[in-house]
């Protein structure tokens, strides 16, 4: 409300609601007296209370401050390869814009038919995987709707929910807005980053409905083995677990790296897969992802009837996108030629690792999968308490946008993400002149 209001005037003794009031300056029409008027103010819900998501949080607002002053910020704060001159397929933008006159409809919630038909051929081809039918898979808009649609289709109340620390956020959040309580296991950077089972084990409750994996995992780059795999199955079998997949970076993997789909490992539980175009088919814009629900029917049912009534709630997921997947699951996967050890993903994950590894007091465990670094910051040398801002200080100084390790439900203030999506050249540019503003931070 502009600061000088024109509006008829009101009874202001009583505000309805108990919310916080404000005071305001209003004109009265007919007599133009200028007046103070008490008006309810209208704050967040108590439900966001502890939802955090801290990758576009108030530094990347900054950031956008600083560019609409016309500066030029360098955002290495999410993994969107679009802008850095990753463009899709052609066959993916070609089938979708074909596609443009029939997709004026709805479609069926669940997605269209030929895009969970093709989801369901790629899992075929997955060594181990369930066997699955159309009626097992949604589509959704990006991953990020389908992980919300099942946090709040499973937890009740004060339910637990296991997540990796450090995590994809979005994880924590959504398990918070849907009024549960994220538990963290820790992934422990000494070991490659793999999940420390026992940590795991030591964290599982009465209240523990689910545990999620990430896998290759954002933010550490890491890519677990079958045998890591086998033993988060085995404690999820023994307490009973629903198991989130979640598995956006399966076909961005470095070096000798295998990927396991850990449905493929746990038959018995009811396990939930999630994937979608937005990394290895470079149109995260289109928002097209998938979720598969397998396991046994009787174990599922309950949720799924959650699911599907969430789904149809927001309709359908947007459909000129989903005609994208068919073609992007077909054929050539031209990913593979951009990690293989000629490819501009795996150059530019090298030049990050190395580079960073270089800065005095920082050190950086090899990412195997995925599109991002997660180094560490040694707390002995450098003078470093508040992470949150030191981030906000290196966006003023330097115009580089970074993403800080608490910002992953990383409990403390030593590690910071760096997505390797630019060139090398603007990396190798943009660490330089990281390390140039960490050496004025050195104790
Ligand atoms: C681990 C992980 N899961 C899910 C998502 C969300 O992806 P989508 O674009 O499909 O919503 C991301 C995006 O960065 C991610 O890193």
């Amino acid at each position: 409300m502009s600061s000088q209001e024109t509006v008829q005037p009101v009874d202001d003794s009583q505000i309805p609601g108990d919310g916080p009031i404000v005071t305001t300056t209003v004109k009265d029409p007919a007599t133009g007296e200028v007046r103070r008027r008490r008006r309810r103010a209208f704050t967040m819900a108590d439900k966001l209370s502890g939802v955090q998501y801290e990758i576009r949080g108030p530094i990347s607002q900054e950031a956008e401050k600083l560019a609409y002053d016309g500066h030029k910020i360098l955002k290495l704060n999410t993994g969107n390869p679009a802008v850095f001159g990753f463009e899709a397929p052609d066959v993916i933008m070609r089938d979708m814009i074909a596609a443009l006159p029939h997709a004026q409809g709805y479609s069926n919630s669940k997605g269209i038919l030929s895009a969970r038909r093709a989801i369901v051929t790629r899992y075929e081809l997955v060594e181990g995987f369930p066997d699955i039918d159309v009626e097992d898979v949604w589509v959704g808009n990006g991953v990020s709707e389908l992980i919300q649609i099942c946090c709040q289709a499973l937890l009740n109340d004060g339910d637990e929910v296991l997540i990796p620390m450090p995590d994809y956020p979005l994880w924590t959040a959504a398990t918070t807005l849907a009024g549960g309580k994220a538990v963290h296991y820790r992934c422990d950077e000494d070991n490659e980053w793999n999940p420390d089972i026992e940590d795991i084990r030591a964290k599982v409750s009465e209240k523990t409905r689910a545990i999620v994996v990430i896998n290759p995992n954002n933010p550490t780059g890491a890519v677990y083995s079958k045998d890591v795999l086998k033993k988060i199955v085995q404690v999820a079998r023994e307490h009973e677990l629903m198991v989130f997949a979640d598995e956006i970076y399966d076909r961005i993997l470095f070096d000798d790296a295998v990927h396991y789909s850990l449905a493929a490992l746990a038959p018995d539980l009811v396990t939930v897969t999630f994937n979608g175009l937005s990394k290895a088919y470079r149109v995260c814009g289109y928002r097209a992802g998938w979720m598969i629900v397998t396991g046994p029917k009787r174990m599922k049912e309950g949720f799924v009837a959650g699911v599907n009534l969430l789904s149809g709630m927001r309709l359908c997921p947007n459909v000129p996108a989903q005609h994208a997947i068919q073609a992007a699951l077909g054929g050539k996967q031209s990913i593979f030629q951009l990690t293989a050890k000629t490819g501009r993903i795996y150059e530019q994950r090298e030049l990050a690792w190395q580079k960073l590894n270089e800065i005095p007091g920082v050190s950086c465990v090899k990412p195997m999968g995925a599109l991002y670094c997660f180094p560490k910051l040694d707390l002995d040398y450098y003078d470093i308490t508040d992470d949150s801002a030191l981030m906000l200080e290196l966006l003023r100084q330097q115009h580089i946008l970074l993403v800080q390790g608490t910002g992953f439900n990383w409990d403390r203030p030593d590690h910071f993400r760096v997505v390797f999506l630019p060139r090398v050249d603007v990396l190798s540019e943009a660490i330089d002149r990281l390390g140039d503003f960490l050496s004025h931070h050195v104790r």
